[in-house]
């Protein structure tokens, strides 16, 4: 069709309710000219926190599947994963805000970290014996990167992970999997713990 408007980019937020939905599962869907996804409005709330520096207890949410992070979301929702921010921060997502937030995360590259320097050998060959005792590579895969529900854990935040493990633990963090980490974690020492967390947050 000659004199074809060109397609012009509406701005997101002057279209609401279901337009707005369909208007971000379209923009998740068109085959993508430039490299990242363009984000849906409901992200930009988000990367204060997760995006490129990330604010103090925040994980990095970039690569992880998409239903991964909306099972994540729902749990904050709902109030079965505590945590004050995250849980305010869902309170006032809907389900088509957490669909379009997990295709839109998991679009984007897994973040390329630089492990820290490895200050503390010891407990490195501690955590991988743990590691091995408790077949964490058997779900999480041999380089840690996350198998089906099983997330990515390589070289997330040591502390993160030492809380993710410790809330698992404690019964303050539900699990998908069959109650996965729950059992898992289970069986922790606090000494299991620490080592486990530094061992794959400074994996190579
Ligand atoms: C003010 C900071 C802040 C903002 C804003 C924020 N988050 Fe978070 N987020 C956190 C913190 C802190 C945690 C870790 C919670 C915990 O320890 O359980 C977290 C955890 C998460 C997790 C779980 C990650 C994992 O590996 O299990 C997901 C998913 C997530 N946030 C998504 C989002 C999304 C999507 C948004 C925007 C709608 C958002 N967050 C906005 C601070 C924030
Ligand atoms: C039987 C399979 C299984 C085993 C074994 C297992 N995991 Fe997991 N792990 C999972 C699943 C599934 C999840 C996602 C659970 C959820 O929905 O929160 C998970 C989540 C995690 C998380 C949370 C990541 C995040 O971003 O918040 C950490 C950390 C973790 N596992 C570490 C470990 C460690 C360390 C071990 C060994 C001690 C281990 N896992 C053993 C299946 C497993």
């Amino acid at each position: 069709m000659s004199g074809a408007e060109p397609r012009a980019r509406q701005p997101a937020r002057r279209v609401s309710g279901p337009a707005r939905a369909a208007l971000v599962a379209l923009a998740l869907t068109a085959p993508a000219a430039v490299q990242a996804a363009e984000a849906p409005e409901v992200a930009q709330a988000c990367l204060s926190c997760h995006g490129e520096a990330l604010a103090e207890g925040a994980p990095p949410i970039a690569g992880h599947s998409s239903n991964y992070i909306q099972l994540q979301l729902v749990f904050f929702r709902s109030g079965r994963r505590k945590n004050e921010i995250m849980q305010g921060v869902a309170e006032g997502l809907s389900d088509n805000d957490i669909r379009a937030l997990g295709k839109y995360f998991a679009s984007l590259p897994v973040p390329d970290v630089k492990p820290p320097a490895d200050t503390q050998a010891d407990l490195t060959r501690a955590g991988e014996a743990a590691a091995a005792r408790h077949r964490c590579a058997a779900c999480h895969g041999d380089a840690y990167l996350g198998i089906q529900a099983a997330p990515r854990v390589a070289r997330l935040p040591e502390a993160y992970l030492a809380k993710a493990l410790t809330d698992y633990r404690a019964n303050t963090r539900p699990s998908s999997g069959g109650a996965a980490m729950t059992e898992v974690a289970g069986s922790l020492s606090d000494d299991d713990i620490k080592a486990l967390a530094h061992y794959l947050a400074v994996l190579p």
